[in-house]
């Protein structure tokens, strides 16, 4: 991770992969703004070609994984590519899982241009597409033989992508360190001017964080599942509007709601609430709940979400911040019946009509 790193990117690849060409896989956005820059880095059109997608969370679909292979499979690219995956959360996730499965799996790169993607979704090793019953629904686990994050990058993010990126860093304040979290508060108006030395510190805390709970757990039996905080209700408020709400912003209300749900538990400490809505109002995301969904659509885009078991919601919830809790069988994720869950989302969001809608 550093300041001006795509320039050193043909070092660090070659560096970690042999191979003979470069699929480098982005979007719409990022395409026109980096595209060239690295595949000349990468040695120019003789190595290295350009796949890009239209940018957006409902192009992460199995759709483009199939049109992209196919257009690497109508190139000739054989086991001796790596793709470099170029761009957001979405080209991660989807350009991941091209490489997982491309020939049964050759190598990639991320190379993370947004903040969410370089303070979480670059790291962990999860790739995958949504499909229409949910998110991230079909993919596989494939590590990247390395992240190269240039924090250069977030000069041309689009501000509300930066709030965005900062919800995750403030999950990770939440599950593991109360400090970070209350750091998070005083760095907010540097990280929102894109300060590369702010941005670079957040970036290396919350990596820090996310790589020690997935070493632990790779495949998500246990402990790793404490990074789903705010994602049980973040996924569904953002299936149901579409994707209109941005991932981070869906996340931010998914964790008041989530942290709320805890408190009638009575297994979250009050205290988190609080300061979870002071960290995420001074990143400028959304503290105020409203949906136009009922509480029974959301539950039910939960039900659908992979995160259940035997029918019951569970949850990953805080005991205090910084702290995360365990079941009574020491399970990381507890169980909530629907009627609290209801009973929380009624309370907590302010369900507009359809006619209040702007
Ligand atoms: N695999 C994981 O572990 C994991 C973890 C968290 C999130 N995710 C996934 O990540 C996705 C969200 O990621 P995201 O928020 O980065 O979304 P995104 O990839 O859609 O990027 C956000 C927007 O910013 C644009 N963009 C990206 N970098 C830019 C730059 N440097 N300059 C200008 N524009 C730029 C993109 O084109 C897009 O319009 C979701 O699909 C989510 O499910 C995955
Ligand atoms: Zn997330």
């Amino acid at each position: 991770m550093g300041d001006g790193l795509l320039s050193d990117l043909a070092r660090l690849a070659d560096q970690q992969s042999r191979t003979h060409r470069y699929a480098v896989i982005t979007d719409s956005n990022v395409g026109p703004l980096y595209g060239d820059e690295v595949l000349v880095q990468l040695g120019g059109h003789d190595r290295s070609s350009l796949f890009q997608f239209p940018a957006g969370e409902q192009h992460k679909t199995r759709a483009t994984w199939q049109s992209i292979t196919d257009q690497m499979l109508a190139a000739g690219f054989g086991r001796d590519t790596t793709v470099i995956a170029l761009g957001g959360g979405v080209v991660g996730d989807l350009a991941g899982f091209v490489a997982a499965t491309y020939l049964r799996g050759v190598p990639h790169i991320q190379v993370p241009t947004s903040l969410l993607a370089m303070i979480d979704s670059s790291v962990g090793g999860k790739t995958g597409v949504d499909t229409v019953h949910g998110k991230n629904l079909v993919g596989a686990f494939h590590q990247p033989v390395v992240v190269v994050a240039d924090v250069a990058t977030i000069a041309t993010l689009p501000a509300s992508h930066v709030s965005a990126g900062m919800a995750e860093a403030i999950k990770h304040g939440t599950i593991a360190d109360a400090a970070y979290l209350r750091s998070l508060v005083g760095l907010s108006d540097r990280v929102l001017e894109r300060d590369p030395n702010a941005i670079a510190e957040v970036v290396k805390r919350s990596v820090q964080i996310k790589a020690d709970v997935v070493s632990e757990d790779e495949r998500e039996q246990g402990r790793r599942a404490v990074l789903n905080f705010g994602h049980t209700i973040g996924h569904a408020l953002e299936a149901v509007s579409g994707y209109q709400l941005l991932h981070g912003e869906a996340v931010a209300l998914g964790m008041l709601a989530e942290a709320e749900l805890g408190i009638r538990l009575g297994i979250t400490d009050a205290g988190v609430l609080t300061e979870l809505e002071e960290a995420l109002s001074a990143m400028r995301l959304p503290t105020e709940l409203s949906t136009s969904a009922e509480p029974a659509t959301l539950l039910k885009a939960m039900a659908q979400d992979k995160k259940n078991r035997q029918g019951s919601v569970r949850f990953a919830l805080p005991e205090r911040l910084g702290r995360m809790a365990r079941d009574p069988g020491g399970d990381w994720t507890c169980s909530a019946s629907e009627s609290v869950v209801i009973g929380v989302l009624s309370h907590v969001f302010k369900h507009k009509s359809h006619n209040d809608l702007p």
